[in-house]
């Protein structure tokens, strides 16, 4: 398996998942491999050549937050490895933990991103001075395949509803294309209940009644912004792991980014990377090493005695780890 620790926070909360997996008994042999600013300090290129072969070669990867700066420098690597590597599509399980002090409890939302076009498709340029156009690209293609991806993880595993979320009142051809497909899509599903709603209502709804969805679909901007605002509702971007997946692999990865602003202090929280490593444990068969994890980062969230910063503790994030793996041994 290829293993990116990535920039910022990457390698503090990576090296926490490689030895919540260890732990959990599943041999996994690790290529590790450099991208985004810490490859681009080390090899002059933040996207080397030895990682995409590595990544051809595994077809599997866990990955660290890359850092992509805001309107200047080279183009997103996440982008980038999304795109070469067709990962279509973008899940983000976002559950409640009890424990975990937040307004709403037993949130359970599964967030479906499309993640290979739309306004991420990089297309931008200068008309004249003081003008720039973006190019929202959606395509019937992408917008199938990604709303089929979405109703076979509802059939697969059981949830109930699913609503594609579009802003289809104002961009008519794009996201109302999209939502045509995953009309189209919905009539193979009639089990599950199949609904629209426009995104800012949406957003509204989800801070209001969380409990009312179920899974969400969503083109790649909107899919992007309303993922942290779902994991919000659960107590932030430490608890939300995520996985981008394609037809021939897939890379494991927590919805947050690379928090420059706790990088290198020990306090991030390692759960949303650990969970995505219980994921990649699923994918590649390892599915009670998968269970046992996501059991015991329950029970240590529950507990409520180990919980890092940003979730109301006092912990380091080798603490919250060792916790974590304390509560697995003991089973
Ligand atoms: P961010 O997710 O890095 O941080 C937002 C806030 O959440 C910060 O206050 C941070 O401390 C907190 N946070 C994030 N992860 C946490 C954790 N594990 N434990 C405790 N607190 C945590 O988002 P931001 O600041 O917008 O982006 C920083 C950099 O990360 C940018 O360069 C951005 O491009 C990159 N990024 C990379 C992603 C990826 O590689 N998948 C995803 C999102 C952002």
């Amino acid at each position: 398996m290829t293993l990116i620790p990535g920039d910022g926070v990457g390698p503090e909360v990576i090296g926490a998942a490689i030895k919540v997996i260890e732990a959990a008994g599943a041999d996994i042999e690790w290529d590790r491999q450099s991208a985004g600013a810490s490859a681009l300090k080390r090899f002059g290129t933040p996207v080397p050549d030895a990682l995409i072969d590595s990544l051809r070669r595994t077809h599997v990867a866990l990955k660290g937050p890359l850092e992509t700066r805001s309107g200047e420098g080279y183009r997103s690597i996440n982008v980038y490895l999304r795109k070469t590597f067709d990962l279509y599509a973008n899940l983000r399980p976002t559950l409640s933990f009890a424990g975990v002090h937040v307004p709403f409890r037993n949130v359970d939302l599964i967030v479906v991103r499309e993640n290979t076009e739309d306004l991420y498709s990089g297309i931008e340029h200068t008309v004249a001075p003081g003008v720039v156009e973006s190019i929202k690209v959606i395509t019937a293609r992408a917008s199938r395949r990604i709303a089929r991806f979405a109703f076979e993880y509802a059939r697969r595993h059981r949830r109930k509803s699913l609503t594609a979320i579009h802003k289809a009142n104002i961009m008519k051809l794009s996201d109302g294309l999209f939502i045509r497909c995953a009309r189209a899509i919905a009539r193979d599903y009639p089990e599950i209940k199949y609904r629209e709603q426009i995104v800012d209502a949406a957003c509204m709804r989800l801070v209001t009644e969380p409990g009312s969805f179920d899974v969400l679909l969503l083109e790649n901007l909107y899919g992007d912004i309303v993922s942290d605002l779902c994991a919000g509702l659960v107590g932030g971007l430490g608890l939300v792991p995520g996985a981008n997946y394609g037809d021939k692999g897939a890379i494991f990865e927590a919805v947050h980014g690379t928090a420059p602003d706790i990088a290198g202090k020990g306090v991030a929280n390692p759960v949303a990377a650990i969970l995505s490593g219980a994921m990649m444990l699923d994918y590649v068969g390892h599915p009670r090493a998968a269970a046992s994890i996501r059991t015991a980062t329950g029970a240590v969230l529950r507990s409520g005695r180990v919980l890092t910063r940003d979730i109301g503790g006092k912990a380091s994030t080798e603490e919250m780890t060792a916790a974590i793996i304390r509560a697995m041994e003991r089973g």
